[in-house]
């Protein structure tokens, strides 16, 4: 079943363009990669299907539904959470206090319990400051604040750049993890390879144009990928 489906996707900030007819689905369940070269437009891409991009022409559809003209609010409300890559959690609150101001959560204490279940490190530290945690704690803060409005679609932008190296792994792991809490995974991420190698399908993204698309485990092997996209044969383990 089709969760997502991008169509003819154009726009951009100004007066010139960013993306370029972009054609994209997403199978509810699955973990998609878009990867691609600096200024290639995925952020961009990312903010047009959340609703933050100021000027849109295509289709978006979510569950065969055009939600182009909804704004931001309104597309939370139909089920696509957004974590972006810095500053995705309040400091100064504890981790109780970072999920209980997710605004709008029918039944919060409950779903809290059922994040901290989700996530012990998180358990285990409920009343620290969130900005005591560790890069690895933040990031499952930021994503269980995501998680508090029960998103079916979640839009991940970058999730590993802030983290230290040694918490790269592990982060991806948990990433894997999201299409068993029913979470369907839009996923931009500059470590191309780890990405894709815990996604199902890739995408990449140049000059606001989908270049290639297919089997995550396709592109890997793909040597033109490879070779222009993926930063050659080697394992790539940073930016
Ligand atoms: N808020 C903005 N206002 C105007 N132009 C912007 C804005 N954000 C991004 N751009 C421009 O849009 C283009 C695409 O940027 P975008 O951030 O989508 O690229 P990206 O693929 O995410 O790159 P990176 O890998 O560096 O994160 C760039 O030319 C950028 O300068
Ligand atoms: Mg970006």
């Amino acid at each position: 079943m089709t969760l997502l489906a991008v169509e003819a996707l154009s726009g951009g900030y100004g007066e010139t363009d960013i993306l370029n007819g972009v054609d994209l689905a997403l199978e509810a369940g699955e973990i998609l990669t878009v990867a691609g070269p600096n200024g290639a437009g995925k952020s961009t891409l990312a903010k047009a299907v959340m609703g933050l991009l100021p000027r849109v022409r295509g289709r978006v559809l979510l569950d065969g539904r055009d939600i182009l003209a909804e704004p931001v609010e309104r597309r939370i409300a139909l089920g696509i959470g957004y974590v972006p890559q810095v500053a995705n959690v309040f400091p100064s609150l504890s981790v109780t206090e970072n999920l209980q101001v997710v605004a709008g959560i029918r039944d919060g204490r409950a779903r809290i319990a059922e994040l901290m279940a989700v996530f012990p490190a998180l358990a285990a530290r409920r009343r620290a400051r969130a900005g005591s945690l560790s890069g690895g704690e933040r990031q499952q803060l930021a994503f269980a604040r995501a998680l508090m409005a029960r998103p079916r679609l979640m839009i991940l932008d970058e999730p590993t750049a802030a983290l230290a190296p040694a918490l790269v792994a592990e982060s991806f792991a948990r990433i894997r993890q999201l299409p068993a809490l029913g979470v369907t995974v839009l996923m931009v991420e500059q470590r191309a390879r780890q990405a894709l190698a815990v996604s199902d399908r890739g995408c990449i993204l140049d000059a606001g144009r989908v270049a290639m698309l297919g089997p995550a485990a396709a592109l890997l092997a793909d040597e033109r990928a490879a070779a222009l996209y993926l930063g050659g044969g080697m394992v790539q383990d940073g930016p």
